[in-house]
């Protein structure tokens, strides 16, 4: 999406809402399984309410369309959402988000695919959300994924919940079927904060209690679904909170020139405040704010805008712009809560990128505390995440950025993790706090620093990091190269995987959640040695590109090299110097890779060596050539 056509849309919604000036606006999300009527109900309350309306959305439609979106839909989840730096980078999210009005309020309703695998598409469209309707099929009741849903709408800090009964036309419009239903939720709902649970029968397919009474449910004397959507209590606009603006980009149309354009999240700006730009600290004064070449007095939350200062200080993309004298925190480490979106399981250490409102980290999960167990709430103990799964987890960046606790300001504390390779949103979370190590634990610089050790050392640290099947060579290859090197009075080490499995890795097996924390280990363990300036082979299997690559980005890009020691499974096997092959073949060794578990070859292997067309020495001279070749 360009600036421009951001720019162009975001003018027709302003158009929107300031026709509608004088009504407040509601966000809601539906949730429901596959087959509950959420469609059929959307539907109904779009079609009943939207003929109020039709001008703008067949105008909206039509630039919508011409904005590419699908099928006429008006996309205004760039608008809504605050993910638009996701779908700039070829993010998708699967919610629609639909607007309609009535004389009393404006709506925006998220709307998401139901089935349970969907569950990441109700985290994106409820992070913004008042109130989430979670419609259950009255011939059902409650199933486990109504209480996923409510569990995740309580996680989202939505405080009001519509418990809809659908469908009661099935169960000929009975009185004692609701009410199981709603003493069954009632019990569920205790373990939530929602301040107001309300619970509606209906059926959307006949239209009883959507828009209009039900004349099938006398007994009934509560709202209708929309009766209360537009008269339940909106949360209040974060107008009063410290002035938070996270920079979306940098604006330079013509020289001299420099706005930062972006959504005020929290607060109020005017021209004259003092910001404070975070992660730099700098302050400056505002001197205008921007809308589509128009000068605004003033902002107020959730006003989209470019905003000029006095003065050149050092921002870019994905800084906050905070009031000065209230700036919010800075860490690089979190305990946070999480929902694993990804049919691929999550592991501890496994590093991740993380969107954090524009700001952009590698992220690794150091710690699951726990995960719950969503029908009895207790907390079970994990190494690894499975779709669905809702934890208590601690993240580590790998630098830090502006944020705030989700409960303050969700839009500086919800944060979404996305896959490096399949760019695939994997996760959503919600920061709860910063931990304090982030800031108590402070650098000791040290006077003999790594050029120093070199110095004495006659040479440079670096790591030739092997990697290859079991019995592909890795340990005999390093172990000629390193009495070459030796030799020529070089200071060298090896880690080798059969050896630091005896000693620091000796509590970890071969599930791919054990390798993954091998693999972070001996990467952190060849930093130490090349910071002591010495040129560390690593011999492990190592079979996930992700750790390979977690482990380059430890270091400067000349002090690493991966090395693909590249031979045929059957020749491996063939050798099968310990005997484990044959082993893992009869079923006796399980998780042994190639042949129950994955090796992913390297993409792009700084060399690659092949032990079993050429010899030892051979191979192990192209090793010392790497080495020298950096020295
Ligand atoms: S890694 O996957 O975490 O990198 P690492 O290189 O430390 O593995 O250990 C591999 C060595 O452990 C193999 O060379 C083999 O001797 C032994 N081993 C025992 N069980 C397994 C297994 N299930 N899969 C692979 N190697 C195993």
């Amino acid at each position: 999406m360009t600036d421009s056509a951001h720019q162009q849309i975001q003018a027709k919604v302003d158009a929107y809402i300031d026709n509608q000036a004088n009504l407040d606006l509601l966000r809601f999300i539906t949730c429901g399984s596959v087959d509950d009527g959420k469609s059929t109900l959307i539907g109904r309350m779009l079609y009943e309410a939207q003929l109020l309306f039709e001008d703008q959305v067949t105008s909206l439609k039509a630039d919508s369309k011409k904005m590419g979106s699908q099928g006429g839909d008006i996309d205004f989840a760039l608008l809504v959402d605050g993910l638009a730096a996701e779908r700039e980078q070829g993010i998708t999210i699967d919610v629609a988000y639909r607007f309609f009005n009535t004389d009393q309020r404006k709506f925006i309703v998220a709307d998401t695919p139901g089935h349970e695998q969907y569950t990441r598409n109700m985290v994106t469209g409820a992070s913004t959300a008042d109130v989430a309707i979670i419609l259950v099929d009255a011939s059902q009741g409650i199933l486990t994924q109504t209480r996923r849903h409510s569990f995740i709408a309580s996680l989202l800090g939505i405080e009001q919940v519509v418990l809809a009964v659908n469908k009661m036309d099935l169960v000929n419009y009975d009185a004692s079927v609701f009410d199981a239903i709603v003493d069954d939720y009632q019990g569920l709902a205790a373990h939530f904060n929602f301040k107001g649970v309300s619970t509606i029968p209906l059926s959307a397919l006949e239209g009883d209690n959507v828009i209009a009474r039900s004349h099938h449910m006398k007994w009934y004397k509560g709202p209708t679904l929309l009766g209360f959507l537009e008269t339940v209590e909106v949360r209040k606009s974060l107008n009063e909170h410290p002035f938070r603006f996270p920079v979306q980009w940098v604006n330079r149309p013509h020289r001299g020139f420099r706005g930062f354009s972006g959504t005020v999240v929290a607060g109020t700006i005017a021209p004259g405040d003092k910001v404070r730009a975070l992660p730099s600290g700098e302050i400056a004064t505002v001197q205008g704010l921007v809308l589509s070449d128009k000068d605004l007095p003033l902002a107020l939350t959730d006003q989209a805008l470019t905003l000029t200062l006095d003065r050149e200080i050092d921002i870019s993309r994905g800084d906050v712009l905070t009031a000065a004298d209230s700036p919010c925190e800075i860490s690089d480490q979190f305990e946070a809560q999480l929902v694993w979106m990804d049919q691929e399981q999550g592991y501890i250490g496994r590093s991740y990128w993380l969107q954090l409102g524009t700001a952009r980290a590698n992220a690794t999960i150091s710690e699951i505390k726990f995960k719950y167990n969503i029908n009895t709430f207790e907390h079970l103990s994990s190494r690894e995440l499975h779709l669905n799964d809702i934890a208590e987890i601690t993240l580590t960046l790998d630098k830090a950025v502006p944020f705030e606790p989700y409960a303050s300001c969700r839009q500086l504390g919800a944060f979404v993790l996305i896959d490096r390779y399949s760019n695939a949103t994997v996760g959503a979370g919600m920061i709860k706090f910063s931990l304090r190590r982030a800031t108590n634990v402070h650098k000791q610089a040290l006077q003999v620093d790594r050029a120093a050790r070199e110095k004495l050392n006659g040479h440079q640290g670096q790591v030739i990091w092997l990697t290859g099947l079991s019995g592909s060579g890795k340990s005999t290859v390093a172990n000629a190269a390193e009495q070459m090197l030796h030799d020529k009075g070089f200071k060298t080490y090896i880690l080798d995987g059969d050896n630091i499995r005896h000693g620091l890795s000796k509590d970890l097996g071969f599930t791919v959640a054990d390798r993954v924390e091998n693999i972070r280990r001996i990467a952190e363990v060849a930093r130490i040695l090349v910071d002591a300036g010495i040129i560390v082979f690593t011999a492990f299997i190592s079979p996930f590109r992700s750790e390979r690559d977690m482990a380059r980005a430890l270091f400067d890009a000349g002090d690493f090299a991966e090395v693909f020691v590249n031979i045929p499974l059957a020749v491996a096997e063939a050798r099968d110097p310990k005997g484990l092959y044959k082993k893992a073949r009869r079923g006796e060794l399980p998780n042994f890779t190639g042949i129950d578990s994955d090796y992913e070859a390297p993409d792009n292997p700084d060399a690659v060596l092949n032990t079993a067309e050429r010899s030892i020495d051979e191979c192990a001279e192209d090793l010392v050539r790497l080495v020298m070749a950096d020295e």
